[in-house]
């Protein structure tokens, strides 16, 4: 008997031991619904956004990281979404007076304090216990605008409160259910939401292999949709997809015009000829994006067909970029190609989960300053002045045209 005792109190003891040391390797964390996410509430320093990611992974837990690092198959357009950054170069400019640039611009009558908006993305609550709200809360500091994705973790309603009377945009992903359609679009634009983003390039999902390793499903509900659709938590993303429409025309571009009197901006046009289908159809503004490299591997970088898509567009209506920005110089270099401003998506759920809302401002903070010392090196006083910058091409394609 004495014996079983003895044996059961240092199983005890081990188990206890074990958990303390998972615990203090975690302390930021807590469990929710057996998923542990952070909530950490401070400022970060960032050196560089690609430091944030090997950051961020120690603390968000393996699957929702790697749903959220991760892009389509190979990851080649993903990771080519900022290499493709170096197939241009910035002159510098000297004699030019520029002192302290600014940053401030607009976007579709929205004044921002710099030309960096924050992308639509699911599930911010695998970073972060405030989910969406906290970063909503960081990005209305930052002073500039949220997009807020269907498949968000907080609700609609949350997240207006968070802003508090920030811009904040909401992004629609069309679901095969007309009434959900009109209802979440009506819900956005009675919240004081901005803008509707119409996402055109995931009529299905892309073929993300990090997921499918893991067999990952997601431990939290989406709010917006579990509701009123279907349910979430427990499923992956392809079950979450076959809600959505599969099929998208521009007659459905036409649709969410009627549907609002809010602008629609047309998010994931890669092509010229897409571009004008969607301006035709009706479009306020063009996304130019590949989905952060997440749907199509195989595309080219966003950075490379944005200088086309933009001569097609021909200031006709605004044009937001993204995939790939993670520095100043790549803000510069979207702009001068033809962006008038650019969206990021993962630096801010990596700032969110390492530092909270705080954290999210750090990130924005810290693109504001690079892209101010880019802009007083390249002798450029304002964001206008960036837009009639002409950058040089280097010889790095088989096709190299200006040179
Ligand atoms: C975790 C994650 C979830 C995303 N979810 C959505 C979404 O729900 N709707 C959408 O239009 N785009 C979504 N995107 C794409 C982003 O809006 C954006 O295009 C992309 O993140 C930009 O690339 P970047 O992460 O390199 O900045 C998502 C991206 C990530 C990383």
């Amino acid at each position: 008997m004495k014996k079983i005792i003895f044996i059961l109190s240092i199983s005890l003891i081990v188990l206890l031991i074990v958990w303390l040391v998972m615990r203090l390797n975690n302390p930021d964390s807590v469990v929710k619904s057996g998923y542990q996410a952070s909530t950490r509430n401070t400022k970060i320093i960032v050196y560089d956004v690609e430091g944030l990611e090997r950051q961020a992974k120690q603390i968000i837990p393996s699957g929702g990281f790697d749903y959220i690092a991760g892009g389509a198959e190979t990851e080649k357009t993903m990771r080519r979404n900022i290499s493709a950054f170096d197939n241009v170069d910035i002159y510098p400019r000297v004699l030019t007076g520029v002192d302290n640039p600014d940053t401030s611009t607009s976007i579709l009558g929205i004044d921002i304090s710099l030309p960096v908006i924050a992308a639509p993305a699911a599930a911010h609550g695998l970073a972060h216990v405030s989910a969406e709200a906290g970063s909503a809360r960081g990005v209305a500091q930052a002073g500039t605008i949220m997009s807020v994705s269907t498949y968000a973790s907080s609700t609609l309603k949350e997240i207006a409160n968070a802003g508090g009377g920030a811009p904040q945009w909401f992004q629609l992903y069309l679901s095969k259910d007309a009434d959900f359609n009109r209802a979440i679009v009506d819900q956005a634009e009675r919240l004081g939401y901005r803008a509707i983003i119409l996402t055109v390039d995931a009529p299905i999902g892309g073929n993300r292999w990090r997921d499918v390793r893991n067999d990952f499903k997601f431990p939290l509900e989406l709010p917006n949709v579990a509701k009123k659709s279907i349910k979430t938590k427990g499923q992956g993303i392809g079950a979450v997809f076959a809600a959505a429409q599969n099929k998208i025309t521009p007659y459905d571009i036409m649709r969410v015009k009627g549907m609002t009197k809010l602008p629609v901006i047309v998010k994931g046009i890669q092509h010229p000829y897409d571009a004008e289908v969607a301006i035709r159809a009706g479009a306020d503004a063009i996304w130019v994006s590949n989905h952060g490299g997440r749907q199509l591997d195989g595309a080219p970088a966003a950075f490379e067909v944005l200088p086309d898509i933009a001569r097609q567009v021909n200031k006709r209506v605004p044009i937001i970029f993204d995939s790939g920005i993670r520095r100043g110089q790549h803000v510069f270099k979207a702009i001068a190609s033809g962006a008038d401003v650019v969206a990021i998506g993962r630096p801010v759920i990596y700032g969110l989960a390492l530092g909270g809302w705080r954290g999210v401002v750090s990130v924005f903070d810290y693109i504001k300053s690079d892209l101010k010392r880019v802009m007083t090196l390249a002798g450029t006083q304002t964001i206008e002045d960036i837009k009639k910058t002409q950058l040089r091409p280097r010889c790095v394609t088989v096709r190299c045209g200006n040179i």
